[in-house]
């Protein structure tokens, strides 16, 4: 229907999804990294799960971690600004993490 090119689709060597809302996709990414990383650290962590963004994210992450069953106290805001454009800059992520 969208005439992608066969390289993203499953029958060729791609494999996507195209999501309905912002929602639906933060739901999916939060569900999947939370999957990997239970996997990795033991089921019984999820209340060691950190999730890290802009503080400038909509407020619907804040409703999809319960979705996921992430504490949203567990979100750990990052500055940003507009002299970068807005974007996550790599050096206050691991600020952060760290
Ligand atoms: C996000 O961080 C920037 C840079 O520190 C700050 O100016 C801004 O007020 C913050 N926004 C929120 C919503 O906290």
């Amino acid at each position: 229907m969208l005439k992608l090119p066969q390289s993203f689709l499953f029958s060729g060597n791609g494999g996507g999804i195209i999501h309905g809302s912002t929602c639906e996709t933060i739901v999916c990414t939060l569900a999947a990294a939370r999957d990997k990383a239970l996997k990795d650290i033991g089921e019984d962590k999820i209340t060691k799960l950190v999730v890290y963004g802009s503080n400038q994210t909509h407020y619907v992450l804040q409703k999809t971690l319960k979705l996921v069953r992430i504490s949203p106290s567990n979100f750990r805001p990052i500055a940003i600004s507009s002299s970068a454009d807005f974007a996550l800059s790599p050096n206050n992520v691991r600020m952060a993490m760290e």
